[in-house]
């Protein structure tokens, strides 16, 4: 049987790609393989991490179409060009359509720093999430991968992992300390058990 086809659409520092890509190196993504790399930010990081890997990319830019619909329409065809099967949303920070999630049902799987369903949705990403919930004053936060839907954050959730709070936290070190010890771990995690749910089905 062939392995899931996996594209990984990012913005940014890429180092959760960085996460699937030593995953995959290390022999345990067993039922996938990262195939491609879509990014729609022509300077992120994320890319030469890619190419690094010897990973085929993409960069797909907003400014280069008229509309969301027409920006989503070129990610699609990539994907469908390339045969992908599942696609991760790695640090992306492009919030999809419904037009476009709804073409994926439970193929889309997206990776969110906090404990869904708190600190999440519009407006939540990045480190805003950390400063958010350093700032209700929570003692434990994590890390939450679920699949992708029309409802930002909304999907059905797939793994998560807490992580504590300590004194001293700035969004920075939390965002750091949410990376290594929650995200890194489960998205790998959770995109060999989607690969292999993908592969049976
Ligand atoms: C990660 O913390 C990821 O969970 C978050 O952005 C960061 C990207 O880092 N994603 C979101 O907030 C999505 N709502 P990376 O580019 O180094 O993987």
């Amino acid at each position: 049987m062939t392995k899931t086809k996996i594209g990984v659409l990012v913005s940014g520092g890429g180092t959760n790609l960085q996460a699937l890509i030593d995953f995959q190196k290390n022999g345990g993504l067993v039922h996938g393989e990262l195939s491609l790399v879509v990014s729609d930010n022509p300077n992120a990081y994320a890319l030469e991490r890619a190419e690094n890997a010897g990973i085929k990319t993409a960069v797909i830019c907003k400014k280069d179409y008229e509309n969301r619909n027409g920006f989503e329409e070129a990610v699609i065809n990539t994907l469908e060009e390339n045969d992908i099967e599942l696609i991760i949303l790695a640090g992306f920070m492009t919030i999809l359509s419904e037009s476009f999630t709804s073409r994926y049902p439970e193929r889309i799987i997206n990776v969110h720093p906090s404990l869904i369903p708190s600190f999440c949705g519009k407006g939540f990403y990045g480190l805003k999430v950390h400063e958010a919930a350093l700032g209700y004053g929570v003692k434990v936060t994590g890390a939450t991968v679920h699949f992708v839907n029309e409802i930002p954050d909304g999907g059905r959730i797939i793994l998560q992992k807490a992580v504590e709070i300590q004194d001293g936290d700035t969004p920075e070190i939390l965002q750091k300390r949410v990376m290594e010890q929650a995200e890194w771990k489960i998205l790998p995690q959770a995109a060999e058990i989607v690969s292999e749910c993908i592969m049976h089905s």
